[in-house]
């Protein structure tokens, strides 16, 4: 059987360096490479939704953003589908039945769910607190709490075999793949285990924010989009996180957990170095003159800015193309959903087969019960 991918994202901003080191990237590779049968690719408003109940206008202004990054990475829609979640309403109904094979405390326990929960003060978090401060939480949103189900039902709708997806969605993949194996055991072979593809490489796993903090984040403001012009790359390189140790050009200098070295682990290539700075023939004897000391940040900023306009001079290109042709975009989403529909609905009869509600599909069922009466009778 042919291998399937199906990945997204939310579309609760632009995306920036982080999904496409994370993930983005990738899945256009992938796609080029000509390996998979299917690939489908998921503006997820539904689940964005399940926390932004209130602000369903930034969900809805930012469904062409997203597709407007995704075709600008280089997803094509010839060869992947894009599609908007909330077009495939076959996703709720799997998600339903899917309900009923997790437990709360199982998802109490997944790490993201918590992580997050904390993150945005649904939650008491510590018992010292004032208990009046814990009353006043909103609480967590059931929809929200249950996202992961949601998502189990985004990939076992495409029989996806690959999720190409950052490390935070790890435990998402790790419940659906549980979800798969009780679903299985209980009404029979019928979905698909995924496995999650993640980055290969440290920097492209969990790219900090420019400030240094842990993720970029909308809201910390420590964001590079795909869309920042060359300019604004230039100022949010020239104001980033370095080794706040390093203070004369002189001075030995710490590479690890200094942001703009973890850049350029991240989007960096051989062919840089005689291109932008011949003085060094690789990102390795970079780091060494760093930290002997003599090399300023100045200097390896401009090398940065430099491999990062690089990078996103196509992207912009090509986003200057689709921004012109706003139907058109709206058109391959109209389309890529759709399509994801057909699909997914044929899973989900699967499912209902399996599950013994497909009544008025199943002559069997209701001859034998009208053969029991008429015998009774
Ligand atoms: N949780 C993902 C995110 O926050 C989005 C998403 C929804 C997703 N469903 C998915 C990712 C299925 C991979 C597979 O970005």
């Amino acid at each position: 059987m042919g291998k399937i991918i199906l990945t997204g994202d939310r579309p609760t901003g632009k995306l920036h360096l982080g999904h496409y080191v994370g993930s983005l990237r990738r899945r256009v590779e992938l796609q080029n490479s000509g390996q998979f049968e299917k690939i489908f690719v998921m503006i997820a408003d539904a689940q964005a939704l399940t926390d932004n109940a209130d602000n369903p206008e930034k969900v809805r202004q930012n469904i062409v953003e997203v597709a407007l990054d995704y075709l600008s990475a280089g997803l094509d829609p010839e060869r992947s589908t894009l599609f908007i979640q909330s077009q495939v309403p076959e996703l709720c109904e799997l998600a339903f039945y899917y309900m009923n094979l997790v437990t709360v405390q199982r998802l109490q326990r997944n790490p993201t769910v918590k992580a997050e929960i904390q993150l945005r003060g649904f939650a008491e978090n510590n018992a010292e607190e004032e208990e009046t401060a814990a009353q006043q939480r909103p609480g967590t949103p059931v929809g929200f709490f249950t996202y992961p189900i949601s998502q189990a039902s985004d990939i076992t709708a495409f029989r996806a075999t690959t999720v190409p997806a950052g490390e935070d969605q790890e435990p998402m993949i790790e419940q659906t793949r549980e979800i798969v194996h009780k679903f299985n055991s209980v009404y029979g072979e019928t979905l698909v285990e995924p496995e999650i593809l993640l980055p290969d490489n440290a920097a492209c796993l969990r790219l900090p924010g420019t400030d240094g903090k842990a993720k970029m984040s909308k809201s910390l403001g420590n964001c590079i989009y795909l869309s920042d012009s060359a300019d604004e790359v230039k100022k949010k390189v020239m104001t980033m996180f370095t080794d706040p140790d390093h203070l004369r050009v002189e001075d030995p200098g710490k590479v690890e957990g200094n942001t703009v070295f973890t850049y350029l682990d991240a989007f960096s290539r051989p062919e840089h170095f005689p291109k932008y700075l011949p003085d060094y023939a690789s990102l390795d004897e970079l780091k060494a003159h760093y930290r002997r000391g003599g090399l300023g940040d100045v200097k390896v900023k401009r090398f940065l800015i430099a491999v990062l306009n690089e990078t996103l001079e196509p992207i912009r290109e090509r986003r200057r193309y689709f921004e012109q042709r706003i139907e058109e975009v709206y058109a391959v989403l109209r389309t890529g959903s759709e399509q994801a529909r057909r699909e997914a609905a044929q899973t989900l009869n699967d499912v209902r087969r399996a599950m013994r509600i497909d009544y008025f599909e199943d002559g069997e069922l209701i001859a034998s019960q009208a053969e029991a009466y008429k015998n009774k009778a």
